[in-house]
């Protein structure tokens, strides 16, 4: 701990730079609005990694847009409210599905190299989906693709300033009026200030708070801590989306196996080698993701083993091996052959479809706080999100952010400078030891399937962690396990007031979807729970 006088002396070494936009993060939300903020004035992209880690990068799937003669976005809009089960808000969809569309052409326009064959685009199939309609690049490293040729861009532009290695720990404001934000420099080792017009939210999910996910490290829900402290409004935080076919390989990472795989006619088997979905959804294998994930924990559950599997056997080889290069030689890492072994299988925390409350315009309740991507509850999502709409989801609000940020004066009254925070590397073990904790807490208690006992325990141990440290902790650490157990107490809140099971939200205690919980729960410090009807 740092002696007052030590502290007032690393504040007076503190750094402030001035931006007209600051954006926190660098998936791809955070390029996407980067780029466009651009045209408007000075931006700074800051990342507490590099810029090209982020969850954006790793997806397989692709990127859906109804770009098909036969397809059309009203089609794209009703598989979209389908899947989200009652809770998606229609005007946001339509957003989604129309920009979206633009958003893609004008990439493509642009040179972004989506797969073709013979001239015309290779369009994928996924859960939810009635159509052919995900776009994909480089078989299945679209993410990496996509962020890429949007990080390329983005380097084209001279008024974009890249912080790489650069954490924000606070969102700093007057009178509910955005000023900047803090951050810490892990490579000088000191305390940035960061004056802004504007603050973009672009954080990404916190799925990698739960033991196993298939998300990045770096997708520990830091956005959503910081909006919270802020006092932004946090909607649907119970709606966690668990990828159905995440391979499982004991004590090895969830990998996962997209479901472009199933597209492309992948079987999920049993332990008696039934095809099991069949029974349970007329798009079988490749029904919503909340039906799947459900059936394959009830499957697992009824074996008593820890797995099903993945069988591509049926399949043509060469063909499944050319269109999914890197998952074939993953496999092969693992020791498995992509068409001729079982897979074995099991869900893993992978999205985080509710977040921070925005407006169509990606605005917050901060005046001057903004949010895109999935760190965002923008409304399009529901209660489960439908696959392969989160790439489209971050070029069409990243570009809202970004051109509503312009329109934002210079805060008024003068920034007082934070405490700095430091990092102590005698905590790091201490943070390890909790996050283990809380991840295991997590994935025991607030998995596929909920109750109230199993929500209250999570709930009650996170509170009894977040308030053993003290609130105003200036060091990174204690500052990262404070805001993970308050993350874990937000879900299990939101979990416990949901008294019904719907879309990725699954109570053993309310088995049926109930009408009157057809609303978004929101969350606000100091405030008790809020409902907010959905615009459908
Ligand atoms: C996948 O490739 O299965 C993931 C795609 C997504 O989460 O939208």
């Amino acid at each position: 701990m740092l002696t007052l006088h030590a502290r007032l002396q690393e504040a007076d070494k503190m750094q402030v730079l001035e931006f007209d936009t600051v954006i926190i993060g660098s998936g791809l939300a955070g390029l996407a609005a980067s780029y466009n903020a651009a045209n408007f004035g000075s931006v700074a992209i800051i990342t507490k990694s590099q810029l090209d880690t982020s969850n954006s990068y790793y997806a397989q799937g692709g990127i859906a847009a109804a770009i098909d003669k036969t397809d059309s976005p009203e089609l794209h809009l009703r598989d979209t409210m389908v899947t989200g089960r009652g809770l998606c808000d229609r005007d946001a969809v339509e957003i989604l599905v129309n920009e979206g569309r633009e958003r893609v052409l004008e990439l493509i326009d642009l040179g972004m190299p989506f797969d073709k064959e013979n001239g015309e685009f290779v369009l994928g199939l996924e859960g939810g989906h009635n159509k052919r309609r995900i776009l994909h690049s480089g078989g299945d490293a679209t993410g990496k693709e996509l962020t890429c040729f949007q990080l390329e861009l983005v380097k084209q532009k001279e008024n974009i300033q890249a912080f790489e290695y650069v954490a924000a720990l606070r969102l700093l404001q007057n009178e509910n009026c955005i000023q900047g934000v803090q951050a810490y420099d892990f490579k000088s080792k000191k305390n940035i200030v960061f004056k802004a017009k504007a603050v973009i939210l672009a954080t990404g999910g916190l799925s990698r708070i739960f033991e196993r996910s298939t998300n990045p490290h770096t997708a520990t829900g830091d956005g959503v801590a910081l909006a919270y402290a802020a006092g932004a409004q946090i909607a649907d935080l119970e709606f966690i989306q668990f990828h159905p076919s995440a391979l499982y390989v004991p004590g090895k990472n969830a990998y996962l196996i997209s479901e472009a795989v199933r597209g492309e006619g992948a079987w999920i088997l049993n332990h008696e080698g039934e095809r099991f979905m069949k029974d349970i959804h007329p798009l079988a294998e490749l029904a919503p993701r909340d039906v799947v994930a459900y059936s394959i924990f009830r499957q697992i559950q009824k074996s008593g083993k820890k797995n099903i599997f993945l069988s591509l056997k049926h399949l043509d080889e060469q063909q499944i091996k050319q269109r999914f290069k890197n998952i074939d030689s993953h496999l092969k890492e693992y020791g498995f052959d992509m068409t001729k072994d079982l897979l074995p299988i099991s869900p893993a925390a992978h999205y985080m479809v509710g977040g921070v409350h925005t407006n169509l315009n990606a605005e917050t309740n901060i005046s001057g706080l903004f949010a895109c991507g999935e760190v965002a509850s923008t409304g399009v999502m529901g209660a489960n999100r439908l696959a392969s709409n989160s790439l489209l989801e971050c070029l069409v609000f990243g570009k809202r952010a970004s051109e509503k940020a312009a329109t934002q004066k210079k805060p008024a009254g003068e920034l007082i400078l934070p405490e700095p925070v430091h990092v102590d590397t005698a905590n790091e073990q201490l943070f390890l030891k909790y996050q283990n904790e809380m991840s295991v807490l997590m994935s025991e208690n607030l998995g596929i399937v909920r109750n109230k006992t199993t929500l209250q325990k999570a709930l009650d141990r996170c509170h009894e962690i977040e308030t053993s440290f003290a609130p105003d902790a200036n060091e990174y650490n204690l500052l990262k396990i404070r805001n993970t157990a308050t993350l874990c107490k937000l879900i299990a809140q939101s979990a416990l007031v949901r008294e019904e099971s719907r879309g990725g939200h699954i109570r053993e205690d309310f088995q049926k979807e109930n009408p009157d919980f057809k609303v978004h729960i929101l969350q606000q410090k100091g405030c008790n729970y809020q409902f907010e009807n959905v615009r459908d």
